[in-house]
C-alpha cells in the first residue's frame, strides 16, 4: 500500500504535504489531481516538503499526494540510446508529439517505451551460473551501438531458462534461480539516480580521452575515467568545446546534458544535433548519444534532478564495458537550481546564497567518474569521464561554482573572455589552464613519440616566457626589445596562430589527429631551434620573418595529414641555410 496525504500550502513548487503515515525522504511523490511528479526534499514533524519536477498553478491546498515509495529512479533497458529526454526521464521527443513544445503538465510518460520490441539475443545458457553485472544477451539498440543486458546489481543466481527473441523491454526473456527462489529476468532495470551504481574495483587511469582538439589533447589533456571543467564567461566557448569534444571524442557513448541552458539553445542543439554525422562510423552520431535537456519549460528542481539522471545513465553504460563522455552544460545552472530549492526551504545560505553543502553536492558528481572493472565476471572496464561546463557571473573564477569545482576535477580548461574578443578560439587560457593527468598522457604520447614531453614543456615555456616578455613591450614598445626576445615572440605568434587556435568551423581543422597534433607542434619547435642561433650571432628579426617557410608553418594546421609537415621541416632547413650564408653564420 502506497501512502497518501493531503496538500498543505504551496509555495511555488514547493508543496507542503501531510501524510498518513511517515514517507522517506527523497521519495517521489504523485501530488494534487493533475499527479505531478514531486520529491520529498525535507521532513519536518509531521509536514512533507514536496519538491515539484513541474509548474504547480492549479493545484489546491486539499488535493492528494501520494508516496510511491521509491526514489527518483532511472529506468535502464534498450530504448534510450538516441533520445531527448527530460531531467526526469520522460522523452521529450514523445512530449513534442503529445503535447507541442510546451508541455502540459502531468503528462506521465514512462520513460522507457513498453510497446517496442526489441531482437534480443541470448549470451548465457540454462544452467549457467551469474552474478549482478553479468551479460545475459545483447540487443542492436541502434546501428552504432550494441545493448548488452545485464544481471540487475543485486541479483545472483543459476539461469533456469533463457531465450533469443523479440521482446518489450517488460517481457520474460528468462528465469533465474535464486536463493530466494526464482525470479523473472527482463531487459529493464531500475536504479534511483542520487546513488553511484556499483563496481568491482576502481582502476588507476590508463589513457588520455582524446578529443582532436590541439590546445586539449596536447597541453590539457583529460583522462579517461576523470573529471574536466569548463569554466567561462557568457559566450566564451562551452557550448561548442563541448560539442566537438562530444563529436571527436573517443568515447564509446557520448551523454549531454543542457542543465536549464536558456531553452532557444537547447531547442538549437535538440534541432541540430541529430543531423551531426559521426565520423567514426559515417552514420549518425545521435546513434550512440543520449540528450538531457529541459526544452520545456519546467521549474529548478527538474533541471536539478538531470545531472544525476546523467550520469546514472553514464554508469550503466559504463557497466556494459564502455567508455562514456558525459558533458554538463552547465553545473552553475544546477547549482543555481540547487540554491533556489534551498531557499525555498528556508535554510541558512553560505556563499553568495547558496547551501552550505554546494561543495559536497559538486563532490558526489564528479566522484561518479572513473574508470572500473565492471561488476559481474570476466573482467570488464568501463570509464565515465565527466566535463562540466560552469557559467560563472561576469566570468569571475572566484565565485563558489567555480572554486568548488576547481578542488574535484583533474583538468581545468579556463575560457578567457579577452581571447574569446580577439576571436582566439578554443579561448581555453594556456596560462591558466592545468591538467593533473600528464602522467597518463606522456605515457600515451611516449608510445609513438619518445620526445613529445620535452616538446610540449619546451612550447609552454616560450609561452610563458611571451607572455613575460609582452609585460615589458607594453611599457617600451617591442622594437626596443633585443632581437631574442622578439624571437620569443614571434614564437608564441607562432604557437597562437599556427597550433592553439582551432576553428571548430573549418572542414579540415575541425579535428587534428593525434600524430598530426605531434608533427605540427614538432615543426614549430624546429623552427626555433633553427633560427635561434641565426638570431644570437647577429640576423636581424625581420629578416627571419621575412623567410618564406613563416607563413607556411601557420597555414599547415589546415591541410590534411602530415605529409606536408615534412615537406615544411625541408623547407626550413633550405631557407635557415640560405639566411646562414647571407649572414655568413658559420656556428649553428
Ligand atoms: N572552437 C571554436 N571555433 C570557432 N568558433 C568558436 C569556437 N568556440 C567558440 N566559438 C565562437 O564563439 C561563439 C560562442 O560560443 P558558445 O556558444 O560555445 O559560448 P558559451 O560559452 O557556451 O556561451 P553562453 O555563455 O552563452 O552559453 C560561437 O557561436 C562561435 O562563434
Ligand atoms: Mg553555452
Amino acid at each position: 500500500m502506497s501512502l497518501v496525504g493531503t496538500i498543505e500550502r504551496i509555495n511555488g513548487s514547493l508543496v507542503l504535504a501531510k501524510f498518513d503515515g511517515e514517507p522517506k525522504m527523497g521519495d517521489l511523490i504523485e501530488v494534487g489531481n493533475l499527479k505531478l511528479m514531486g520529491e520529498i526534499v525535507r521532513l519536518s514533524g509531521e509536514t512533507a516538503y514536496v519538491q515539484c519536477y513541474e509548474v504547480t498553478s492549479g493545484l489546491r491546498p486539499g488535493e492528494p499526494v501520494v508516496d510511491t515509495g521509491h526514489p527518483l529512479v532511472a529506468e535502464l533497458g534498450p530504448g534510450i540510446m538516441s533520445t531527448i529526454v527530460d531531467g526526469v526521464q520522460r522523452s521529450e521527443t514523445e512530449l513534442w508529439n503529445l503535447t507541442g513544445p510546451f508541455v502540459s503538465r502531468g503528462t506521465n510518460i514512462v520513460p522507457l517505451n513498453r510497446e517496442k520490441v526489441w531482437p534480443f539475443e541470448a549470451k548465457v545458457e540454462t544452467g549457467d551460473k551469474v552474478v549482478g553485472g553479468d551479460i545475459i544477451g545483447t540487443v542492436q539498440e541502434t546501428e552504432s551501438f550494441e545493448h548488452r543486458v545485464m544481471i540487475p546489481p543485486d541479483q545472483s543466481g543459476t539461469i533456469k531458462s533463457i531465450k533469443s527473441g523479440d521482446f518489450t523491454v517488460e517481457d520474460v526473456v528468462g528465469e533465474l534461480e535464486t536463493a530466494d527462489g526464482v525470479v523473472p529476468l527482463k531487459m529493464m532495470q531500475t536504479w534511483p539516480v542520487r546513488m553511484g551504481r556499483p563496481t568491482n574495483e576502481r582502476l588507476p587511469l590508463e589513457q588520455p580521452l582524446m578529443t582532436g582538439q590541439r590546445v586539449i589533447d596536447t597541453f590539457f589533456p583529460c583522462a579517461k575515467g576523470g573529471a574536466a571543467a569548463i569554466p567561462g564567461g557568457f559566450g566564451t566557448g562551452k557550448t561548442v568545446t563541448l560539442q566537438q569534444i562530444a563529436k571527436w571524442s573517443d568515447a564509446d557513448v557520448i551523454i549531454l546534458i543542457g542543465c536549464g541552458e536558456r531553452g532557444n539553445e537547447m531547442a538549437d542543439v535538440v534541432a541540430h544535433f541529430p543531423e551531426l554525422e559521426d565520423p567514426r562510423s559515417g552514420r549518425r552520431l545521435i546513434q550512440r548519444t543520449v540528450i538531457i535537456a529541459n526544452v520545456s519549460n519546467m521549474p529548478v528542481s527538474a533541471r536539478e534532478a538531470s545531472i544525476y539522471m546523467g550520469v546514472t545513465l553514464g554508469e550503466y553504460y559504463r557497466d556494459m564495458g564502455y567508455d562514456v563522455a558525459i558533458m554538463a552544460d552547465s553545473t552553475s545552472r544546477w547549482a543555481e537550481a540547487l540554491r533556489d530549492i534551498s531557499g525555498r526551504l528556508e535554510e541558512i545560505p553560505a556563499e553568495a546564497g547558496f547551501p552550505a553543502y554546494l561543495s559536497d553536492r559538486i563532490a558526489q558528481i564528479y566522484e561518479r567518474a572513473g574508470r572500473v572493472v565492471t561488476l559481474g565476471g570476466g573482467r570488464r572496464i568501463g570509464s565515465v569521464t565527466l566535463l562540466g561546463a560552469v557559467s560563472p557571473p561576469g566570468g569571475d573564477f572566484s565565485e563558489p561554482v567555480t572554486t568548488h569545482t576547481l578542488r574535484y576535477i583533474g583538468t581545468f580548461w579556463a575560457l578567457d573572455t579577452e581571447l574569446a574578443y580577439r576571436r582566439h578560439f578554443p579561448a581555453i587560457n594556456w596560462l591558466r589552464s592545468f591538467t593533473r593527468y600528464m602522467d597518463v598522457a606522456s605515457r600515451w604520447w611516449s608510445q609513438f613519440d619518445p620526445g613529445w614531453e620535452d616538446i610540449r614543456a619546451r612550447a609552454l615555456r616560450l609561452l610563458e616566457e611571451a607572455s613575460e616578455i609582452e609585460e615589458t613591450a607594453r611599457i617600451i614598445g617591442e622594437k626596443a626589445l633585443p632581437d631574442e626576445q622578439r624571437l620569443v615572440l614571434l614564437m608564441a605568434e607562432m604557437l597562437r596562430e599556427g597550433f592553439l587556435v582551432q576553428n571548430a568551423f573549418h572542414e579540415v581543422d575541425t579535428y587534428c589527429e593525434a600524430e598530426k597534433q605531434a608533427a605540427l607542434l614538432k615543426v614549430l619547435i624546429d623552427f626555433y631551434n633553427e633560427v635561434e642561433p641565426l638570431i644570437r650571432q647577429g640576423v636581424p628579426i625581420e629578416r627571419i620573418r621575412e623567410m618564406g617557410v613563416v607563413n607556411d608553418l601557420l597555414r599547415l594546421k589546415e591541410n590534411p595529414g602530415t605529409d606536408p609537415i615534412d615537406e615544411a621541416r625541408g623547407l626550413l632547413k633550405v631557407q635557415a641555410d640560405e639566411v646562414a650564408e647571407e649572414y655568413e653564420v658559420t656556428e649553428r
